[in-house]
């Protein structure tokens, strides 16, 4: 969801491949149109962009052969503005002085463009990024210089978003970071910065982290830091990151979400070494043990981890812990939330603006706010005290797999600790998911003719599996087009069994308790012609009265739920790819939903 990048050097040089490359990495975020601006030392701004992906738009405009000393580069995924040519970014000021281009959203937008019109200045678009250059030029037309101007600006901009912006009457690069992601990369004789860190990595690992109300000015041996609020220098040494971006290439597989799945096994190892050796899991206990109230806080696939937590929390902990979508704890937590609670945000980003703004509510509060964090770096990561990273490297598929399954691992994990249970246990997990995988595939490619030429299905669960169906539902829906609902088994009875018809696909997750619960709702389908799908242990039971199982190797009812998730990831992922979609970027969707 938007993403931009910029880089300053000491002299011309061909920019256009750093600017594709940094481009080619940010583009899991999603976007529409895509857009670069160079500046050479006779201080011309070459601006080409379109609306298209970056392999369709960098040859048609040439981005490639692009030269210059400074250079910037943006995604953009429409939220102001439809896309189009003229709303695609970075955006030029009156004059053609200064070029810029933001991340996030300026909700001010549209009276902030009749402002700029009516003081002369020359609007060219709607959207919002040619907000900010105005902003900053209007200020520079008062006779301040770069980083007042942007301090002014920074004011009169409102919303969050992350904005980076050059003039032709400097050798340098600005940014600035308000609520959006945006790190700088030190590189000795460049620097550069970007929406997110391992984009920067390829090109350096020494990383100065922005925080928000702080304003970088970045030459190419250096950069200072300035603060918004009283224009005061900041010191901050770079931060050394090891990781690197080798993980982002598909390993012959082909998508990004099959790769993901198959790195489910090795992932959860991962997160386990980490957890046992993790001092932040019992600061995170003990703080999720003694609080008032305890809440989970999530949107998507990141809200369903948060509902089967909540049941392990209970079952093994004996602890209530509420598990709500981000914007409504925000209306319905938010008002009675004090000091005495705790939140786990649990995210894949540690972007999601919806989580961010829920996080913004419980520090208000003097809420315990802690992290369950893929992205390193990301600003839920920096703002959690403490948190604890999902261990799962990149995750560049739009639909979450990886992070999912360890997200419930994780939740399992602290709910075990909270409980006073050995954790021991669950090193058998990884071997058991990499069983799953290989069992699971066949199985499910023995279903797919039975619910492929539907678009109308149900996903049903139950205590620990429904959050699972939920996932499965969303899975589903998210890459394969077609209407999928998860449900808590015992509420179809109460309205949707009346969609079912001849074979009518409904997919029961059954966990072996409740498997007498279930074959209930089983038979409540296929008397009425429905197909009715069971994802469970191998169970007689369930046999005799489901159309077809797929078995899943006996994990016992804590594990099921981990287990139970990969047949309906493979599902979904077959149905994708039958249907001719891409599962790794599915149309209308982001994988970093930095907006409201
Ligand atoms: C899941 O497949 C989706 N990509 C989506 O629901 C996602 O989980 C949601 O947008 C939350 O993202 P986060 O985990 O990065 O906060």
């Amino acid at each position: 969801m938007c993403g931009i990048f910029g880089i300053v050097t000491r002299d011309d040089q061909p920019m256009g491949d750093t600017l594709l490359g940094a481009a080619r990495r940010l583009s899991y975020r999603g976007y529409d149109s895509v857009g670069a601006a160079t500046i050479d030392g006779g201080k011309r701004i070459d601006l080409r962009k379109d609306v298209g992906k970056v392999d369709d738009v960098a040859p048609r405009l040439g981005l490639s052969e692009m030269i210059g000393r400074r250079g910037i580069v943006q995604l953009r995924w429409a939220t102001f503005g439809a896309p189009s040519q003229v709303n695609a970014q970075p955006h030029l000021d009156s004059d053609g002085d200064m070029v810029g281009a933001h991340n996030g959203n300026v909700v001010n937008n549209v009276a902030l463009r009749q402002e700029f019109m009516a003081e002369g200045l020359t609007v060219r678009s709607t959207n919002d990024g040619e907000s900010c250059v105005h902003a900053v030029e209007r200020y520079v037309n008062q006779g301040l210089d770069m980083v007042e101007a942007i301090r002014r600006a920074y004011h009169v901009l409102e919303g969050d978003y992350a904005f980076v912006i050059a003039s032709v009457h400097d050798e340098r690069l600005y940014a600035f970071k308000k609520g959006s992601g945006l790190v700088v990369g030190l590189g000795g004789d460049f620097t550069c910065c970007s929406s997110d860190l391992p984009s920067l990595l390829p090109l350096t690992n020494r990383i100065v982290r922005l925080r928000d109300g702080e304003i970088v000015v970045m030459e190419p041996d250096g950069v200072s830091l300035w603060s918004v609020a009283n224009g005061a220098r900041i010191d901050r040494d770079p931060e050394v990151f090891t990781q690197g971006m080798d993980a982002a290439v598909k390993g012959g597989y082909p998508h990004f979400m099959l790769k993901e799945i198959h790195e489910q096994p090795d992932v959860a190892r991962e997160l386990l070494h980490l957890f046992d050796a993790s001092k932040h899991v019992d600061v995170m206990t003990a703080a999720m043990q003694s609080a008032n109230r305890l809440y989970y806080v999530g949107c998507g696939t990141s809200y369903h981890a948060g509902i089967v937590g909540s049941v392990y929390a209970a079952r093994l902990a004996g602890r209530s812990a509420v598990p709500v979508l981000a914007p409504q704890f925000v209306a319905q937590f938010g008002p009675t939330l004090t000091k005495d609670d705790a939140v786990v945000f649990v995210s894949q980003s540690g972007e999601t603006k919806d989580v961010l703004n829920a996080l913004d509510v419980a520090e208000r509060a003097g809420a315990r706010c802690m992290g369950l964090v893929n992205v390193l770096g990301s600003t839920l990561a920096h703002r959690s005290r403490p948190y604890l990273p999902l261990a799962c490297g990149y995750e560049i598929s739009v639909p979450a797999t990886k992070t999912f399954l360890n997200q419930v691992l994780a939740f399992l994990y602290l709910a075990m600790r909270m409980g006073g249970h050995d954790t021991k246990v669950l090193h058998g997990v990884p071997d058991l998911i990499e069983h799953t995988i290989a069992t699971a595939a066949p199985q499910v490619d023995r279903i797919l003719p039975d619910v492929n030429h539907r678009n109308d299905l149900y996903t049903l669960g139950y205590g620990l599996t429904y959050g699972i169906a939920l996932e499965g539902a969303l899975k589903l829906k998210e890459i394969t087009y077609a209407h999928c609902e998860g449900m808590l088994s015992t509420e179809f009875k109460h309205g949707p069994l009346s969609a079912v018809d001849d074979g009518y696909p409904v997919v029961f997750v059954v966990g072996p308790d409740d498997v007498p619960l279930l074959i209930s709702a089983i038979n409540e389908v296929t008397v009425r012609g429905g197909r009715a799908i069971a994802i469970a242990e191998p169970d007689s039971r369930l046999t005799g009265n489901a159309h077809d199982v797929v078995a899943l190797p006996v994990g016992g009812p804590l594990l099921n739920p981990i287990l139970a998730t990969i047949p309906l990831q493979l599902l979904s992922y077959r149905m994708s790819v039958a249907r001719g979609h891409d599962p790794d970027f599915p149309r209308n969707l982001s994988k970093t939903l930095t907006v409201d």
